[in-house]
């Protein structure tokens, strides 16, 4: 080996060397942010997995917490590797039960970009408003967890949320929601909003929500029309309407530019025809249309959806014949045309 090679391998070995000693000390986690975790964790009672049937998918994360020095290792925390800050806590299914309080040491932990609480009991609490403390979250999670009250509107000054849940909780909005979360919340990719009382129209200007491809708005209670521009918003692959009995409205003109490969609009009071164009939405795999008020015929362009794996066009007032394309939905798993008024040959 020459001797400049040699140097140079020094080099690197004196470099790793280096590397080594500084990195332990460089990703510990911060005291401040250690007490955080330890003080919020503590703000619960972690209830025994087989007391408690609602918990039957969880276990403890923060029961191993107190074996181990480094918080930015601990079960559920990932720590940024250059100022060890927390910005990444996954609690989901942790068994934690007690009240979400507005002074929780989770709010000291303001680098944040990703919160997981999902699946806890969270006795009823109202959502804090402190969460707009956390103005860095990307990804809020608060699913399934006994949350109650309403939405605070602080969570709309979260503008860098790309995914927001809040599904399945008892909690109600004001019904301006949806219309200033359009305005604010412009980069959401995903929005989950299930069983929350929203008791509003949907409004024209959710469509400005431009980057969408999973909404659901099942069992809102939303009513009056709605604005199915939403619908060819072309980034959405997802849209679930399901149970807003008090909807109304009609199904657009689709066009070839969509990514739609889920639409549930099951139990609303939409009506109209099922249009022609409706095979332009190629990636389709579900269409449940169950227990609305679609009349006319079933077009046989509906044939062209190959994908189509579910279809449930139910209990409606569907006349004419079923066109013999639908034989060509080679993937169709599940199949109902039940309660129409079909008549004639195919
Ligand atoms: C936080 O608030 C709760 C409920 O209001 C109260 O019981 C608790 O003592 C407070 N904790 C601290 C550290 O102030
Ligand atoms: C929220 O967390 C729950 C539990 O981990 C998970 O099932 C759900 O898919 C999550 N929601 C989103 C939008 O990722
Ligand atoms: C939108 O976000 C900004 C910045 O966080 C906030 O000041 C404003 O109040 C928010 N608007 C609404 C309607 O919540
Ligand atoms: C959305 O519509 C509401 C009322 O219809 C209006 O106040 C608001 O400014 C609109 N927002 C956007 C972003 O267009
Ligand atoms: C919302 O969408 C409407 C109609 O597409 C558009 O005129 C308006 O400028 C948009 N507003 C924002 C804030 O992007
Ligand atoms: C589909 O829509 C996007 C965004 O509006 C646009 O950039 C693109 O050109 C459209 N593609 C077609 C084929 O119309
Ligand atoms: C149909 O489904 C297959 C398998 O899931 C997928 O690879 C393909 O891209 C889909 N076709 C369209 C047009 O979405
Ligand atoms: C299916 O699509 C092809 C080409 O896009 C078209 O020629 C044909 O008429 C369509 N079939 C039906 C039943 O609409």
């Amino acid at each position: 080996m020459s001797f400049l090679l040699r140097s140079i391998c020094f080099l690197f070995f004196v470099l790793n060397s280096l590397n080594t000693f500084a990195s332990p000390t460089r990703h510990l986690c911060r005291p401040d942010q250690r007490d955080a975790l330890l003080e919020f964790e503590s703000e619960f009672e972690i209830r025994n997995l087989d007391t408690d049937a609602f918990f039957s998918f969880s276990y403890p994360k923060t029961k191993s917490w107190a074996d181990k020095n480094d918080c930015c290792s601990w079960d559920g925390v990932t720590c940024d590797s250059e100022s060890g800050q927390v910005v990444e806590l996954d609690l989901s299914c942790s068994c934690f039960h007690g009240k979400l309080n507005p002074n929780s040491s989770l709010f000291k932990l303001q680098k944040l970009r990703v919160l997981n609480l999902a699946n806890n009991d969270f006795e009823s609490s109202t959502i804090p408003t402190q969460f707009n403390k956390l103005m860095e979250l990307t990804r809020l999670n608060l699913s399934v967890s006994l949350l109650s009250g309403p939405i605070p509107t602080e969570l709309l000054h979260l503008t860098k949320l790309v995914s927001l849940d809040l599904d399945s909780n008892s909690l109600s909005a004001e019904k301006s929601f949806l219309s200033k979360l359009s305005q604010n919340l412009t980069n959401l990719e995903e929005l989950y909003l299930g069983l929350v009382d929203i008791s509003s129209e949907i409004p024209q200007n959710i469509s400005n929500l431009s980057s969408l491809k999973s909404l659901s708005l099942d069992d809102c209670n939303l009513f009056g029309k709605f604005p199915s521009s939403l619908l060819l918003i072309p980034t959405l692959q997802s849209i679930n309407l399901n149970g807003n009995q008090d909807m109304e409205g009609s199904l657009p003109e689709f066009n070839g530019n969509n990514s739609l490969v889920f639409l549930d609009l099951s139990w609303t009071h939409l009506s109209g025809n099922i249009p022609d164009a409706i095979n332009n939405l190629k990636h389709l795999h579900t269409l449940k249309l169950e227990s609305c008020k679609f009349y006319g015929r079933i077009p046989s362009s509906l044939g062209n959806l190959t994908n189509l794996s579910i279809l449930d066009l139910s209990d409606n007032s569907i006349s004419g014949p079923i066109p013999i394309s639908l034989g060509n939905l080679f993937h169709l798993t599940y199949l109902d045309l039940s309660f129409n008024r079909f008549d004639g040959q195919s």
